[in-house]
């Protein structure tokens, strides 16, 4: 069978112009979870769905190897790291990120959370307003330099704050915004170089739970430790994301004010009801748009022929809309997790399929727990007004955040 093909010599431009919507859009017009363009100069094949996200997660049919175009990997995610890797040399690097998220480490970056949003709540009472994404963002490096053992000089948060927000800021730019991501990398991994190194030659001494020693002293399959360039981009697949947080947190804040009767509910202090309010806020708001992966080897599926080295995205953005599986899927309603069945294929916001021997996101455990505290603090630690500003979220800038980045005032404790 042809998988349906959109018409165009190239489509980049409608891309750009209907950024999260531009998958979801065809899917719907050629009634298919799949169908061929050109993007970026090449054929692509774009699927999504639960069904779809089970096949794109099959290790034996595609792999990551020549998938990430090398403008991600010089802005968001740093080259060779362990996005790119397949086979046993990802299952081995990515054991490494696993092992960081025990139960005891879990605990300590709730502590660590809650400790920094304390800290911050003192410091904005003495302000008339804050930008609460600005300072989501200055929470999380402090978090995740705090968690990951990585020293942060009080002098350094403002510049390193900007640096890792500027990386997973270029993701989906062109322009100024892509090379200021690039900058923000360059800078950035000669800090982590440097502090890998003071780590390796004993003037650092991080605790043996953290991130920092782990990628110091990680040995690759073949008995070598990685490259000092290689721990650093480790590392920052660490922080990095951690400081991306800071996003869902700050569309945490525009749904405690759009939907105040979901929003009430957080009041309870029913640990259950917070869950599903995390998730219905990385369901509902965009994030990651999608994700690519190269045909390994020719397969078919459900009649359709791929063709090995075929590059094929998969539609995240999409899959968590998908109105077959989410009824209503632009209704803000934390409940429906109650019957969510926990499959790894409809709700894909950071990836789906297995964390070890897949590339499912290493941090999707601590992302739903920081988050949670986060929003704690916003319901039920803080009482503030959010003055009249424009709070619209664009679905074409990637990463989206509202135009105001989220405005406060008349900050006190409850
Ligand atoms: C991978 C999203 C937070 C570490 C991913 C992927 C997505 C994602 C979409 C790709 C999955 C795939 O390629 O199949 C997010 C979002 C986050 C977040 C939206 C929160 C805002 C975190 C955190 C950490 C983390 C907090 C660690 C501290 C990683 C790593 C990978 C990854 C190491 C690569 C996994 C692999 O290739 O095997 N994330 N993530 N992420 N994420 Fe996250």
């Amino acid at each position: 069978m042809a998988i349906p093909y959109e018409k165009g010599l190239d489509n980049t431009l409608a891309l750009l112009k209907e950024g999260y919507q531009y998958i979801p859009n065809r899917r719907r017009r050629f009634h298919s979870d799949i169908f061929q363009t050109r993007l970026l100069g090449q054929h692509v094949i774009c699927i999504g769905g639960e069904e779809a996200a089970e096949l794109f997660y099959d290790n034996e049919k595609f792999q990551r190897k020549g998938a990430a175009p090398r403008r991600i990997q010089q802005s968001l995610f740093g080259k060779n790291g362990v996005q790119t890797m397949d086979g046993a040399m990802h299952k081995h690097r990515k054991a490494l990120f696993m092992g960081l998220m025990t139960r005891d480490r879990i605990q300590d970056l709730i502590a660590i959370t809650k400790h920094q949003w304390e800290f911050s709540l003192e410091e904005w009472m003495q302000k008339d307003t804050i930008r609460l994404f600005d300072e989501a963002r200055k929470i999380m490096c402090r978090v995740a330099c705090n968690w990951a053992g990585v020293p942060l000089w009080a002098n350094e948060l403002k510049l390193r704050t900007a640096d890792l927000s500027a990386m997973i800021d270029a993701f989906g730019a062109v322009g100024p915004r892509h090379w200021k991501g690039r900058v923000a990398r360059n800078r950035t991994e000669r800090w982590i170089r440097k502090i890998i190194k003071q780590v390796r030659s004993g003037v650092l001494h991080p605790a043996e739970d953290t991130a920092l020693y782990a990628m110091a002293w990680h040995r690759n399959l073949n008995g070598k430790r990685m490259s000092t360039q290689m721990a650093a981009v480790e590392l920052i697949n660490i922080l990095r994301p951690i400081v991306a947080i800071a996003r869902y947190v700050t569309f945490g804040a525009v749904a405690i004010h759009e939907f105040p009767e979901s929003a009430g509910k957080l009041q309870s202090g029913d640990d259950l009801y917070s869950q599903y309010f995390v998730q219905e806020i990385r369901r509902y708001y965009p994030f990651g748009p999608f994700l690519g992966a190269r045909v390994r080897n020719n397969f078919s599926w459900q009649g359709y022929f791929f063709q090995k080295g075929k590059l094929v995205l998969l539609d995240i953005y999409g899959t968590n809309h998908d109105p077959e599986r989410w009824g209503d899927p632009s209704v803000f309603r934390p409940d429906r997790f109650k019957e969510w069945e926990g499959s790894p294929f409809d709700f894909i916001p950071q990836g789906g399929g297995d964390y070890h021997i897949g590339h499912r996101c290493a941090g999707e455990w601590i992302t739903v727990e920081v988050m949670k505290v986060s929003l704690d603090f916003l319901a039920n630690q803080m009482a503030y007004n959010m003055p009249k500003q424009n709070l619209n979220l664009s679905l074409v800038r990637m990463p989206p955040i509202p135009k105001s980045r989220v405005i406060i005032e008349n900050i006190s404790k409850k």
